[in-house]
């Protein structure tokens, strides 16, 4: 490469690019907001708990670099907003990495009718609503959609319902990438094995940490143009199954 040649992969010194993130109140988003602050990008930051939003960009540098939006992923409206105030702050969308949501007990007595309903509402609706709200802001950018599926979006694990819905976003993964070839959009979904966060109400013992997966996040980013990472399976090297 000339001296006078830019390397397009790399974000540019005067315009940070933008990275919306949702389920960034904890765990895997906010170490992926965290490490994507840290490498140049500009955040924005999406889930239920405004007053964590809050902490985490004001510790991410403030409103400059950092936007805490409020938003229940469930909602459409709340969503399309979620959007807009991200155009509104950084006038446009590089990247934007649908990764909230939640788990549940295995067995299908166990847990309540209500829990599956919230579950397949954050985990599967709320994604494909992501997908949509972001859709036009990164056909502009040809900018990079990112999932949180799971190693239970690639095996069935017994009784798991949130196995289920993580099928869901491994499909919604690879239908969207169809869906949007030609657009210059890239579509990766990041599948991670046991990671340690609040996911879990007792903490896993050998698991993963947040930046692990935050690591792979940014490898699928980093990538130039013509490549598209589709997948990424992480494990801890300790997990069997
Ligand atoms: N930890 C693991 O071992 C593991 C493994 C594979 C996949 N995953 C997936 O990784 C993703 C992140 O989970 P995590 O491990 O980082 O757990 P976490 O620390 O509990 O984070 C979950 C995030 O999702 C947000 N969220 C939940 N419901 C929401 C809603 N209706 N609207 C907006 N945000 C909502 C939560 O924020 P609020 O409560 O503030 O809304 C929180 O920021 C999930 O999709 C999970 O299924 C986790």
């Amino acid at each position: 490469m000339s001296s006078e040649q830019t390397d397009v992969s790399a974000p540019s010194p005067d315009v940070a690019p933008v990275l919306l993130i949702t389920g960034a109140s904890s765990g895997i988003g906010a170490a992926t907001a965290r490490l994507a602050r840290a490498e140049g990008w500009r955040v924005v930051l999406a889930a239920r708990s405004a007053e964590k939003l809050e902490a985490l960009a004001e510790e991410l540098g403030g409103p400059e670099h950092a936007l805490a939006v409020p938003c229940d992923v469930t909602d459409w409206d709340e969503q399309q907003r979620m959007v807009q105030s991200a155009l509104d702050a950084y006038e446009g969308l590089d990247a934007a990495f649908a990764n909230a949501g939640f788990g549940g007990a295995r067995g299908f007595l166990k847990d309540t009718p209500e829990h599956w309903k919230d579950m397949v509402l954050t985990n599967v609706y709320g994604a494909a609503l992501t997908i949509r709200a972001t859709i036009p802001a990164l056909s502009s950018s040809k900018g990079h959609l990112l999932l949180t599926s799971s190693v239970a979006g690639r095996r069935v694990l017994p009784g798991s319902f949130y196995s289920v819905t993580k099928h869901a976003v491994t499909a919604m993964g690879e239908a969207a990438r169809q869906d949007l070839n030609g657009t210059g959009i890239r579509v990766t979904l990041i599948e991670p094995g046991m990671v340690d966060t609040p996911f879990f109400e007792n903490k896993p013992t050998d698991a993963l940490q947040g930046e692990d997966i935050a690591r792979a996040v940014m490898f699928a980013l980093s990538q130039p143009p013509h490549v598209d990472v589709n997948e990424i399976l992480v494990r801890p090297t300790a997990q069997a199954g």
